[in-house]
């Protein structure tokens, strides 16, 4: 069969891996940047969308790249490691086309990596394993920037044996869940077994080396699978709901399907009913650089899948962080808005009948905050995505046990009529940016007033 390819959409890579085993370093190291030190607690909270150009991946590679590919370039998606991000996580999973589970190699198998395996064996996601740190292997001689394979070369044979006793350790514990794995030098069929690539995030071996494994995968699978074409009215998932100084309300969004266009019609989650608006812009950050964070914009008219990019419209304030995102083309709106509709009724968060009241800034974020809550068995009134507001407050007021009479914000802001009624109230706020360190916080308090 034979096929003319072009339009070809750049594959979504998701990052995944446990907490703090290297999954934006790696990046960083990819793109250039460091991001890790602008983070909170340097724990990444939200997803984020990275375009990484072909010329990037070629001048990183130095001709270690075979000359037939054709993908545009890898859209990778970082996601949060602390284990409260389950929900999060497992929509990144559902988006993306391949995976790179990121795996500390002195460290080994941890909580979230074992999850991650669920999540990529549920949606039968093909994946590579990248095995990091390779620099804290004691003896280990570092070569910066060296593929994984001359780095190996020059080490000495104690240091070699020790690195692939760590690589047979991993590939016995994915044994455990069906999947064959090898050092992915020593593979001649990708198809088949998992590559595991070693790395180091800091000094750059082995970066080449992956790179060459991921898009040759991509390349495969792009070859078989049509949904990597784009066509059609764009699709995608509204990451973020931002207020920028002179911009207004904006969403980050990722388009996994499809084109959008300035001046197009879509519809998206709100907060009490589905948004229907138009495209007034379009703005996707520089190649290289993270949605969340990022200094430049491009100004576009038309943006095809896949992508991350920033969008201005009208009546975005009540935009919902986590829901899906449509554009509306032709005698499409009434079925787009039920579908949204349906999408929005599923995302509320059932809750008790008296307890503590959450705030956070996306669907995701609350989803994970709750989960954690109640395996804590701690009572929920009310969970919403939104600012503490006075009427949050006030409505923490009229709960009795003072252990519950709490507001816990999670990325969001306390609005100037809920400072100014906080002085006169007994309500405590806890207001944080890292998921734990406000559910440890709150824990923490409630064991003193016990006492
Ligand atoms: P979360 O976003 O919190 O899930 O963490 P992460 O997986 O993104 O990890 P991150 O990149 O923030 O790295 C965690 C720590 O490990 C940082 O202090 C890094 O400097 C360090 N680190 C990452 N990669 C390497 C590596 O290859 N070698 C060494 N020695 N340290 C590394
Ligand atoms: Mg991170």
């Amino acid at each position: 069969v034979t096929r003319q390819i072009k339009d070809l959409r750049t594959p979504i890579i998701c990052v995944m891996g446990h907490v703090d085993h290297g999954k934006t370093s790696m990046l960083d190291k990819i793109r250039g940047t460091t991001v890790t030190d602008i983070e909170a607690g340097e724990i990444t909270q939200h997803i984020g969308a990275t375009e990484v150009p072909l010329y990037t991946i070629e001048s990183l590679c130095k001709g270690v790249l075979p000359g037939n590919i054709e993908v545009p370039g890898l859209l990778f998606i970082d996601t949060p490691g602390h284990h409260a991000f389950t929900t999060l996580r497992s929509r990144g999973g559902a988006l993306s086309d391949l995976a790179v589970l990121v795996i500390d190699i002195i460290d080994g198998f941890q909580p979230q990596t074992d999850e991650a395996l669920k999540i990529l064996k549920q949606y039968k996601t093909p994946f590579i394993i990248a095995a990091n740190k390779i620099d804290r292997i004691p003896g280990w001689r570092v070569n910066p920037s060296f593929s994984f394979t001359k780095t190996f070369e020059s080490q000495p044979d104690n240091v070699k044996n020790a690195l692939d006793n760590r690589i047979y350790d991993l590939a016995g514990k994915l044994s455990a869940y069906g999947f064959s794995a090898d050092r992915y030098d020593r593979i001649r069929d990708f198809t088949r077994t998992i590559g595991i690539v070693p790395i180091s995030a800091r000094t750059g071996e082995g970066i080449p080396d992956l790179l060459m494994v991921l898009v040759g995968l991509a390349q495969k699978f792009l070859e078989k699978n049509l949904k990597l074409h784009v066509t059609g009215p764009g699709v995608g998932t509204v990451l973020e709901v931002k207020e920028d100084k002179g911009l207004g309300y904006s969403i980050d969004t990722i388009i996994y399907d499809g084109e959008i266009r300035t001046g197009d019609t879509i519809v998206i989650g709100g907060k009490e009913k589905p948004i229907v608006t138009k495209v007034r812009a379009l703005l996707k950050p520089m190649p290289n650089r993270e949605l969340r964070i990022v200094e430049k914009f491009d100004h576009v008219d038309r943006v095809t899948a896949s992508a991350g990019v920033k969008i201005l419209a009208s009546d975005l304030d009540k935009a919902m962080a986590g829901s899906h995102l449509r554009v509306a083309r032709e005698g499409m709106l009434n079925a787009l808005i039920k579908e949204i509709e349906s999408e929005i009724e599923r995302a509320k968060i059932v809750t008790d009948e008296t307890g503590i009241i959450v705030k956070a800034d996306t669907i995701g974020s609350l989803e994970a905050i709750v989960s954690e809550l109640r395996s804590l068995k701690i009572p929920i009134a009310q969970a919403e995505v939104g600012d503490i507001s006075k009427k949050d407050i006030i409505e923490a007021e009229t709960i009795n046990d003072p252990l519950h009479r709490v507001v816990l914000g999670f990325n969001v802001k306390l609005l100037p009529d809920a400072k100014e009624h906080m002085l006169e109230s007994d309500v405590r706020i806890f207001n944080r940016n890292v998921i734990y360190r406000l559910i440890d916080d709150y824990a923490d308090w409630e064991e003193t007033q016990k006492k």
